[in-house]
């Protein structure tokens, strides 16, 4: 049995069992948990990824393929997106979903690593990522892969969990970030991991929005800005890679 501690550790076969483990209730727990601002935020981050129909883009930790998904709804027949997961069982469903909506020809699923992107450097126009990246094990190297793949004058794209700012929010946010989520999650999901306590552990002990900022930086993206959604709950970052 892993415990939390070693889940925090965010040891690559840990995380996978977990995500394994509740991967058939992921997009019904989101939706309940968030309220269906999940969407929301995706196509947020979308939208501010500010890319050209034609463009190839590279949604990692894709999960689902939920924001592949919403990246493929702003390309054309020229544009492409592939999501990869390492995680068998994400990948299963993403490919099932992208199927039955009639994407296949727009967005590929793939088993991959985000430690180890299997695609050669500058090649993608926007590499993106949606509450995946705080689960790697090696955040910097994680980021700095995103932006090896990535085109020069192209962007790297992070949706993610962060903390609110007003205090009266905050105090009632985390009460139920805390304590109300892992419950619903634990009862619905049934993982013996307790993912949905790991959840609110995770993004606690993940950088701040000014953190991450310098992280991107130091991992040599340029004009790196920060759009923060319903409170404060996400934050978006995005950043340059320089050239062009
Ligand atoms: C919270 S889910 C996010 C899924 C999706 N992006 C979304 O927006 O809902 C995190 C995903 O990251 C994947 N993941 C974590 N670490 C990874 C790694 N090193 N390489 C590839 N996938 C990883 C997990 O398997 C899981 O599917």
């Amino acid at each position: 049995m892993i415990t939390q501690t070693e889940l925090l550790t965010k040891k690559g076969e840990h995380i996978q069992q977990m995500f394994g483990s509740i991967a058939r209730v992921y997009d019904l727990l989101n939706t309940l948990l968030s309220f269906n601002f999940d969407k929301i935020w995706r196509r947020f981050a979308v939208k501010v990824s500010n890319i050209t129909p034609d463009a190839k883009v590279l949604d990692v930790c894709t999960g689902t393929g939920d924001l592949a998904i919403a990246y493929s709804k702003v390309l054309n027949s020229s544009g492409k997106v592939i999501g990869s997961d390492f995680c068998h069982e994400m990948v299963k469903l993403a490919d099932h979903k992208f199927r039955k909506k009639n994407l296949s020809g727009k967005i590929e699923v793939l088993g991959a690593d985000t430690l180890h992107l299997p695609f050669h450097d500058n090649y993608f126009q926007v590499s993106a990522v949606a509450f995946g990246i705080r689960n790697v094990s090696d955040l910097k190297a994680g980021i700095a892969e995103m932006v090896r793949i990535t085109a020069p004058g192209g962007r790297v794209v992070i949706l993610e969990f962060s903390q609110p700012t007003n205090p009266l929010f905050k105090a009632i946010y985390y009460f139920y970030f805390k304590k109300i989520l892992p419950l619903i999650g634990k009862l619905i999901s049934r993982s013996k991991y307790n993912a949905y306590s790991y959840l609110p552990s995770s993004v606690l002990n993940f950088p701040d929005r000014y953190g991450l900022k310098i992280l991107m930086e130091y991992c040599m993206l340029e004009d790196v800005k920060i759009y923060t959604r319903t409170l404060g709950i996400v934050t978006v970052h995005i950043g340059k890679k320089p050239g062009n």
